[in-house]
C-alpha cells in the first residue's frame, strides 16, 4: 500500500490499538510512579536520565503496534537511545517517547506524559499523550478537533506578552553541544520576558505537558530549542487541533525534525516573542516532517 492509500478510516483504526496500547502502558508508569524510587541510569549527559520503565513503556507500545500492524514503523527515544538507526520513510511511523518527563518520574513530579505520534508520509497525522497520574488523556487528529478525555478543548486567546504567561527553559541539555554560550543567550532571553512584562514564566519539565499546556488554555505560549521529534510529535497535533498556532522560533513554517518549536494561543502572541528572542541553531534530525 502507498502512503496516500492510507484514508481516515485507517488513521481511525491505527489510534485506536494505539489507545489502548497508551492506556495499558499508564498502569505501568502508574505503578511505578507509586513506588519509592526507580532505578536511574544516564545517556548522553548527567541531565539525561532513563529508567526500566521508560524502556518497558516503549517495548509494551512497539510490540503490540507491530503485532497489529506489521509493516508500521518506529521512532521510539529509547530505541535509537539504544543505537537503534533513525530512519523516516513515506511509511507509517510511530514517534514515541515513553515517558516525557523522565526528570518528573524520577524525582516524583506528576508531570509527564506518554506520547504517540503518528507521522504518514512525512505530515503529522495523530497524537496521544497520557498522562497516567493525573488521569488525563489528551488525543488528536488531523482535521478533527483536540480533545482531553473525550472533551474538546482549545487555545486561550491572549495576544500580547504583558498578558501572557508563558513556558520556556534554560536548556539544560544543550550544554552538550552549545556549552555556555547557550546559557547565556537563555538567560538573555528570560531577561527580554520578564522586561516585556509577562505575568510569569513556567517550566513543568516536561515539553508535551507545556504544549498540552498552551493547547487547553492554560498558559498563552511555549517555546523551547533542542528538543528531539519525539518530545513534540504527539502534542504538536493536539496544539494544531486545538486552534493553536505553531511555527519555528525564527518565524518560518514548523518542522517537526528542526529540534525547535514555538506555539502560542494566538499569532500576534507567536510573533511578538519571535521577534523579542535571539534564536538557537540546530541541526535537524533528519528530512523535515510538516503538519
Ligand atoms: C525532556 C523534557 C524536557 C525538555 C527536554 C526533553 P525527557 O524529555 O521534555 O521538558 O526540556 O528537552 O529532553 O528526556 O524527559 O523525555
Ligand atoms: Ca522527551
Ligand atoms: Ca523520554
Amino acid at each position: 500500500m502507498t502512503a496516500a492509500q492510507y484514508s481516515d478510516a485507517d488513521v481511525d483504526r491505527f489510534f485506536d490499538v494505539a489507545i489502548s496500547l497508551v492506556e495499558r502502558a499508564g498502569i505501568l508508569v502508574l505503578h511505578a510512579f507509586k513506588q519509592p524510587s526507580s532505578k536511574v541510569t544516564t545517556k548522553s549527559s548527567d541531565t539525561d536520565l532513563v529508567t526500566e520503565t521508560d524502556k518497558a513503556v516503549e517495548d509494551l507500545l512497539i510490540q503490540g503496534l507491530s503485532k497489529e500492524f506489521p509493516d508500521h514503523k518506529f521512532i521510539g527515544e529509547e530505541s535509537v537511545s539504544s543505537g537503534q538507526k533513525f530512519e523516516l520513510t513515506d511509511a507509517p511511523t510511530w514517534i514515541i517517547d515513553p515517558i516525557d518527563g523522565t526528570t518528573n518520574f524520577v524525582h516524583r513530579i506528576p508531570l509527564l506524559g506518554i506520547c504517540l505520534g503518528l507521522v504518514i508520509e512525512k505530515q503529522l497525522k495523530a497524537g496521544i499523550v497520557y498522562n497516567p497520574i493525573s488521569g488525563d488523556l489528551y488525543t488528536a487528529k488531523h482535521g478533527k478537533g483536540a480533545f482531553k478525555n473525550g472533551f474538546p478543548i482549545r487555545v486561550s486567546n491572549t495576544d500580547a506578552l504583558n498578558k501572557a504567561v508563558i513556558c520556556t527553559t534554560l536548556g539544560e541539555h544543550n550544554f552538550k553541544d552549545h556549552g555556555e554560550k547557550y546559557l547565556d543567550t537563555a538567560l538573555s532571553n528570560h531577561r527580554k520576558v520578564v522586561l516585556s512584562g509577562a505575568r510569569g514564566i513556567r517550566t513543568f519539565g516536561c515539553s508535551s505537558i507545556n504544549m498540552i499546556y498552551v493547547a487547553q488554555g492554560s498558559i498563552d505560549a511555549y517555546i523551547e530549542y533542542g528538543l528531539r521529534c519525539w518530545d513534540a510529535a504527539a502534542a504538536a497535533v493536539i496544539v494544531k487541533e486545538a486552534g493553536g498556532y505553531l511555527i519555528d522560533p525564527t518565524g518560518g513554517p514548523f518542522n517537526l525534525m528542526s529540534r525547535c518549536l514555538l506555539c502560542a494561543g494566538e499569532e500576534k502572541l507567536a510573533k511578538e516573542i519571535s521577534s523579542l528572542f535571539t534564536h538557537a541553531k540546530f541541526e535537524p534530525e533528519s528530512e523535515a516532517v510538516y503538519y
